[in-house]
């Protein structure tokens, strides 16, 4: 399976920040951390929920500071993309979560581009910006102007974080200017809320393709329209799980998501945190959920379709 040519198209680069480069980092950078050893910190990687993740995630992010460490953070995932069969990464950052700690979106950009430029021959890559839907509309906002001289290496935006409680209608305005500035569109959504914010993402933010969405099957309307206009969904198998969304692997619905006739693809979403990359999710399908040689050979084309990429380099790479 590895050597089937595929896209990763749901990964955040600060999800790929390992434990053993938290303490490499804060090293660098002359920051303390408050555990002890690297064991201590994965210790703390038991999620009973979202939030419970987020909370650790957004602090284990003090440490990237420079240039050098973004593009560190993304070297060390774009390496790893050969083994896997991954030709080509949709990648998601969260500048908010760094403007916030008075790093600029100039060395976030810059230092993720350093990397994307140094392993170009191995892999393609380009950069989703995603908002974080718990902050505020006009946060979103001025990160977007914040990242308008930078577009030429952006390739869209996205929504991220906190899920309940904050719809994508909330965003309507910054998404609408992003479309304007021929951003494409993605949006998290049916991760932990309800079906509606999935329809919200579509209608009102225009997303193409729907990160998670796996809770659309609890509303068979959706499902049919999510069939019908063939809308890619960005499922992430052990996140799920690790996240508490199913109790377990073998509960996962991804294969009912198939027998539904869905576009899904297999994505590592945080691999640093969830228990492995996009191959692990593949392994863990395959073995726990029954998924066939031949499902698999067909998620790998999904991603393929599924990406930004133009139509004769997606025939390419098929
Ligand atoms: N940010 C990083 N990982 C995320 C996830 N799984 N859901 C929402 N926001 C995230
Ligand atoms: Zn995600």
């Amino acid at each position: 399976m590895a050597a089937i040519p595929k896209a990763e198209l749901h990964v955040h680069i600060e999800g790929t920040l390992e434990p053993a480069m938290v303490f490499d980092l804060a090293e660098r950078n002359h920051i303390d951390l408050p555990y002890d050893s690297v064991a201590e910190l994965e210790a703390k990687y038991r999620f009973t929920d979202l939030q419970s993740f987020l909370d650790i995630y957004y602090e284990n992010m003090a440490v990237l500071r420079t240039r050098q460490d973004f593009h560190d953070l993304a070297a060390a995932y774009l390496r790893t993309c050969p083994e896997q069969g991954v030709r080509h990464a949709e990648i998601f950052f969260d500048p908010q979560a760094h403007l916030k700690r008075g790093v600029s979106i100039d060395t976030v950009i810059t230092g993720l581009c350093d990397a994307i430029d140094e392993y170009r021959d191995q892999v393609s890559a380009s950069l989703i910006l995603c908002f974080l839907r718990d902050d505020t509309a006009e946060s979103a906002m001025a990160t977007l102007l914040a990242a308008e001289p930078y577009l030429d290496r952006i390739i869209g935006v996205g929504l991220d974080s906190a899920e309940v409680g904050h719809p994508p209608s909330k965003f309507a305005e910054v998404f609408q200017r992003a479309r304007e500035k021929g951003l494409k569109v993605v949006a998290h959504a049916g991760e932990e809320g309800p079906p509606e914010y999935v329809r919200e993402a579509l209608d009102v933010l225009g997303a193409q393709r729907i990160d998670h969405g796996i809770r659309a099957l609890d509303d068979p309307k959706l499902v049919a329209r999510l069939r019908r206009e063939q809308i890619p969904l960005t499922v992430c198998p052990l996140s799920n799980v690790r996240l508490g969304v199913f109790g377990d692997i073998r509960e996962h619905t991804l294969p009912r998501m198939l027998d539904e006739g869905l576009l899904v693809t297999v994505n590592s979403d945080d691999p640093a945190y969830f228990g492995g990359n996009v191959e692990a999710n593949v392994a863990a399908i395959r073995e726990h959920l029954g998924v066939t040689e031949k499902q698999l050979r067909a998620l790998a084309e999904n991603s393929v379709r599924a990406s930004f990429l133009d139509e004769q380099t997606k025939e390419r790479l098929l």
